[in-house]
């Protein structure tokens, strides 16, 4: 925990000092609560002291001005001489927690920060509830009339209050993270954190910390300690998204807090017991992965406890139907349309179309269709080009005369095209889909550009 100090009194800033650093707080200490001010624009502070009454810019002052900042959600306790009481009062009024006066015991001090730490615990609590109902899931959210579906339906609320592991596979979009936030939220740790992390999008020395958690100094940037989020989400349920990415090293590790149920933070030597539930996903076919050596067959083991494998969209008509249904309605009402479902032609070219981004392109295709629809029926010629005729597009890619390169060349645009369509621009998974290299994505879509 940092505390800013705040005096003009040298004498105070030291004893100051001294009693935090001894409680194990980090206490920086200014003698000008303008420079203060400005230092809080860079760096961050856990909790603020501040004299009332100083030369200069003054702890009401300060408070004002920390008011008129980006960052006005600082715990600040005055620190009031006699006869500043009444002013100590109105800097409540504006924003500080507490004051003590002075001259004050160090556990007085001590037992204050205590307190505003608490307040701070509960604070992020609070903020986290909030989102979390925001988000809250259900297996209602889940629509479906697959028969395959809805037999992992029945399975997700069998295992939801179980706390074994879970590994979820299925292509881009078909709605692993869906099934992973309704088997916490039907679980008993439903008021505890869910936790998403993307072990594919975080560079593996960062996830490292990401994941644990690091002692101040484990590395240079190692300023302050750090809670893993595998501590943030105890309790609750941790979501492994992407977890064939996860480098070699760091499966040994995972493996390890899977089998002993505890983190070590990078650079500690201590490690803490945690209850946290890990539910992984992936969208590459693991057993490939361990074929190739790149994914470790104990690891594979201990996250496939139960096994969900989300079957893509178009071995589901009927949930094309149901689920075009449902966008249908959702974006009607979401822009203010009369548009009431959609045309015979429409929907046969939804059931012929591939759906290589499943889900998430069927709601990206409705929710475009919306906005182009004048009438009450989603028409096919709402639909993308690539959905409503892809022999067509194939035709249209085609009219190149008998040039290899030049078709070649309109094939790529188009794949890259609708791939990007897909993942509503997610280069990374557009990638993927594409079966090329980010790079080599990045490189074609400025040669096309797209
Ligand atoms: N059965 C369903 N009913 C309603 N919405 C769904 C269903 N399946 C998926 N979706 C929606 O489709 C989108 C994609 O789902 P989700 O993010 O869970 O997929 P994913 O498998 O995690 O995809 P990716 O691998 O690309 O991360 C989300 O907006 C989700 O709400
Ligand atoms: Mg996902």
């Amino acid at each position: 925990m940092r505390v800013m100090i705040i005096d003009d009194e040298e004498s105070l800033r030291h004893m100051l000092s001294v009693i935090l650093k001894m409680e194990g707080y980090e206490a920086t200490a200014f003698a000008d609560a303008g420079k203060a001010l400005k230092a809080l624009s860079s760096d961050d502070y856990d909790f603020i002291l501040c004299d009332i009454r100083m030369p200069g810019m003054d702890g009401l002052e300060f408070l004002k001005g920390l008011k008129q900042g980006e960052q006005d959600d600082h715990t600040v306790i005055m620190m009031s001489a006699y006869g500043t009481i009444d002013t100590a009062i109105e800097c409540m009024k504006l924003g500080a927690y507490d004051y003590i006066s002075k001259p004050f015991k160090s556990d007085e001090i001590i037992l204050t920060l205590k307190k505003a730490e608490e307040r701070e615990k509960l604070k992020r609590e609070n903020r986290r509830l909030k989102a979390d109902v925001a988000r809250r899931f259900d297996v209602k959210n889940i629509i479906t009339v697959d028969k395959r579906m809805l037999e992992i339906l029945e399975l997700v609320k069998k295992v939801a209050s179980y706390s074994t592991t879970v590994l979820i596979s299925g292509e881009s979009g078909t709605g692993k993270e869906l099934v992973a936030r309704a088997l916490h939220s039907c679980g008993e740790r439903a008021d505890r954190p869910f936790v998403a992390v993307n072990c594919g999008a975080i560079p593996g020395p960062l996830l490292e910390s990401e994941l644990f958690g690091h002692v101040k100094g484990a590395f240079t940037d190692a300023k302050r300690d750090k809670v893993g989020l595998f501590e943030e989400a105890n309790g609750g349920t941790i979501f492994l998204d992407e977890v064939g990415e996860l480098p070699m090293e760091l499966q040994v590790k995972l493996l390890r807090v899977l089998q002993e149920g505890e983190v070590r933070r990078v650079g500690g030597t201590t490690s803490v017991k945690i209850d946290t539930r890990v539910v992984a996903a992936t969208l590459k076919n693991l057993a490939e992965e361990i074929q190739e050596g790149r994914f470790r067959e104990d690891l594979y083991y201990r996250l496939n406890v139960i096994e969900i494998a989300l079957p893509p969209l178009h071995e589901r008509p009927g949930d094309i139907e149901k689920l075009a249904g449902h966008f249908t309605a959702l974006y009607a009402r979401k822009f203010r349309k009369e548009v009431k479902g959609l045309s015979g032609d429409a929907l046969a070219a939804l059931l012929k179309y591939a759906w290589p981004g499943n889900i998430r392109e069927l709601e990206n295709v409705i929710e475009r269709a919306m906005i182009l629809e004048e009438g009450e029926v989603i028409e096919k010629s709402s639909l993308p080009m690539g959905v409503s005729s892809p022999r067509e597009g194939a035709a249209r890619t085609a009219s190149v005369g008998l040039s290899i390169k030049k078709a070649h060349e309109a094939m790529e645009r188009d794949f890259i095209r609708r791939a990007l369509e897909a993942t509503k621009n997610n280069k990374t998974r557009a990638a993927e889909l594409l079966e090329i290299s980010q790079r080599a994505l990045l490189y074609k879509i400025k040669t096309y550009g797209f």
